[in-house]
């Protein structure tokens, strides 16, 4: 058994009397003060470490957010928004496709912050970037999408679902010292489903891309499923694409050889939640093959020129790209480290062959065209090895059926099996440390390793059945290096459950910031139907920790409404204001569901009424504002 400290024996007696106020309702963003002794005791052990606010207890489906004493949280910007001076969210979801296409996006996820002007440190203007990464189908439009009420589904459905995917640029300022959306902004923005973008790199203009709208390969309209996100050196945004399987229809009606349906099996491709293909056939596989081929990339966007067009970036290749975490090479060189998150895909990392220069523009986007990307191969000894997804080098050439450097990109976890890489636990965010020469790697859960025929633990991975997710630290002294070192950060879970967290519990670790000060942010995404009981149950709802990077220390920062995941975090530069996102709020866990809260187009307060509480409203993903009431450092 680990001894508790007695820091932490000191938090469990605070986290027992918070949740007596809990109880008594004391339910809205911040908790009661402490008393005096305690404050005391606490600010001296405080003072020793790069954590500083009292943690607080799990949230047992309370539908609001929680944070720490001395902090407060207000909603900022929620699905249906507008970004400049659109129309307004109507509260029964009859907003229209071209209403959709000005206001933020639904399942707000990651995000970055943009100072004003570019190039600047400004902490008191500048533009917020995020990703809405899918949708929820009973809560877009009034009565449902296609499953709901497949009568009425139409084009002007589509177009609206379509509209409510991709990113959303908002301009903030912080006016007597409070921050606003500033509206009409020239930079507010949104970019969709149906946006047009460029495609370059190796795979552009490559057969795999050429449909009947673009018969060159190199315009595609639209970005999907964006999940998380990264930030160049140079000021742009990277919208990464991840689950864009789950858009397209129809493989198996597809006249294609058998070798092509098992490279779509290889994505899980087929089979879509959505309807698009009813009414825009390109998400129509029997239609149209190629499409597919488009996404699944990352796209960079300038935010600092609203007229800029898009560009996906193919030598990053072809995958479930989680997010996008940037280092340089001792020379300056760019490199990028992206995970594929599904049950035992890979973690990436691409090397770009020239140098950055330092300055800031969207002109160096061409750095993420020419270099070379690595799948990596963790041993069992700790050490581990990047092997280089390059045409004509090893297994990846025609006998083994890689035409050439288009299809090993295009195919990149096909090229990753070929070489051997090391399959992961579903490798979500990754997030580079400002001092050390490490990567953190969330690798969320994963219960079919060791199951059936599936792989079984290994050191990198080491728990069959792993409900609750762990860290992965990777460390490389010049990230130009093709040999690393890793070890397992943390595995995450209580104690009984082998954990190895060293303060609060969580499970499922996704989202990932970590500050200037070296605070390793998580956020967790226990899957919305298992929250709140089982093997959960004692995990609360999900949540956001604060974790010193260097010691594991970890303190439970904020507690999300019900339903909901944490997603995606971003600071101003003075780390003076946090912007979170919450996701999907008012899922409905099986445990409400067992009680007869069913979440449908007529009843879509089931499990939440979260953030706007109105009584014809509906849950809405938002980004909530986070300060301390002194104005400090969040976090201290
Ligand atoms: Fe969109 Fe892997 O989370
Ligand atoms: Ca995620
Ligand atoms: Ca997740």
């Amino acid at each position: 058994m680990k001894k508790l400290t007695f820091q932490q024996l000191l938090q469990a007696r605070l986290s027992r009397r918070q949740s007596l106020q809990l109880g008594l309702g004391a339910l809205m963003t911040s908790m009661l003060p402490m008393p005096a002794l305690a404050r005391t005791a606490l600010a001296d052990s405080v003072s020793k470490g790069l954590l500083g606010f009292q943690s607080i207890p799990v949230s047992h489906l309370l539908d609001d957010i929680v944070v720490p004493p001395g902090y407060q949280a207000e909603v900022f910007f929620r699905w249906g928004d507008p970004v400049s001076d659109g129309p307004e969210f109507q509260m029964d979801a009859s907003n229209s496709a071209a209403d959709q296409a000005l206001q933020a996006g639904m399942h707000h996820d990651g995000m970055d912050f943009y100072p004003l002007p570019r190039g600047s440190n400004n902490s008191d203007h500048g533009l917020l970037v995020m990703n809405h990464e899918y949708l929820d189908l009973q809560l877009i439009h009034t009565d449902g999408s296609h499953m709901d009420s497949p009568v009425s589904y139409n084009a002007d459905k589509v177009r609206k679902e379509q509209q409510a995917h991709g990113v959303s640029v908002i301009e903030v300022k912080k006016i007597d010292g409070h921050w606003q959306i500033q509206r009409p902004s020239i930079y507010g923005r949104r970019i969709t489903a149906t946006t047009p973008m460029q495609i370059s790199g190796p795979a552009a203009g490559s057969d795999w891309m050429k449909t009947a709208a673009d018969p060159q390969g190199f315009r595609v309209l639209g970005t999907l499923n964006n999940c998380a996100h990264g930030k160049t050196p140079w000021g742009t945004y990277l919208a990464c694409e991840e689950n864009f399987n789950g858009y397209f229809a129809n493989a198996e009606h597809a006249e294609v050889s058998s070798v092509q349906r098992q490279r779509w099996q290889r994505y899980h491709l087929g089979r879509s939640y959505y309807g698009w293909q009813q009414f825009d056939f390109r998400f129509d596989m029997a239609k149209e093959p190629n499409e597919v081929n488009r996404f699944g990339w990352m796209a960079e966007i300038d935010p600092y020129q609203p007229d800029s067009m898009p560009i996906k970036r193919t030598a990053l290749g072809r995958f479930a790209h989680e997010n996008a975490a940037f280092r340089l090479t001792r020379d300056q060189r760019v490199v990028v480290y992206s995970g594929d998150d599904a049950r035992f895909e890979y973690i990436y990392k691409y090397v770009s062959h020239e140098a950055w220069d330092g300055t800031q523009g969207s002109h160096h986007g061409h750095l993420l065209d020419n270099g070379v990307l690595y799948v990596a191969q963790l041993h069992e000894d700790g050490s581990g090895q990047w092997l280089p997804l390059v045409w004509g080098q090893g297994p990846l050439n025609a006998d083994n059926g890689f035409a050439d450097q288009a299809d090993v990109l295009v195919h990149a976890r096909l090229a990753a099996d070929a070489l051997g890489a090391t399959p992961m636990d579903r490798p979500e965010w990754i997030a580079s440390h400002p001092e050390l020469d490490s990567v953190f790697v969330s690798l969320t859960n994963n219960v079919q390793r060791g199951s059936g025929d599936n792989v079984s633990a290994d050191a990198a991975n080491p728990r069959n059945h792993n409900l609750y997710g762990h860290i992965v630290r990777i460390d490389e002294a010049d990230p130009a290096a093709l040999n690393f070192g890793w070890e397992v950060f943390a595995l995450a879970g209580s104690e009984e459950d082998g954990g190895t967290i060293d303060g609060d519990i969580y499970a499922c670790p996704d989202g990932m910031l970590i500050d200037d000060r070296g605070v390793l942010w998580v956020q967790t995404d226990i899957a919305d139907r298992q929250l709140n009981s089982g093997d959960y149950a004692k995990f609360g709802n999900n949540q956001m920790l604060a974790v010193d990077a260097r010691t594991g220390e970890t303190r439970r920062f904020l507690t999300g409404p019900v339903g909901c995941e944490i997603t995606g975090a971003v600071m101003a530069p003075d780390m003076k204001a946090l912007w979170v996102n919450i996701q999907h709020p008012g899922s409905v866990p099986d445990v409400l569901r067992a009680q007869g809260m069913e979440k449908s187009p007529q009843n879509p307060r089931a499990a939440s009424n979260w953030p706007d509480h109105h009584p014809q409203g509906r849950p809405r993903s938002a980004t909530v504002l986070v300060t301390k009431h002194d104005g400090g450092v969040i976090g201290t």
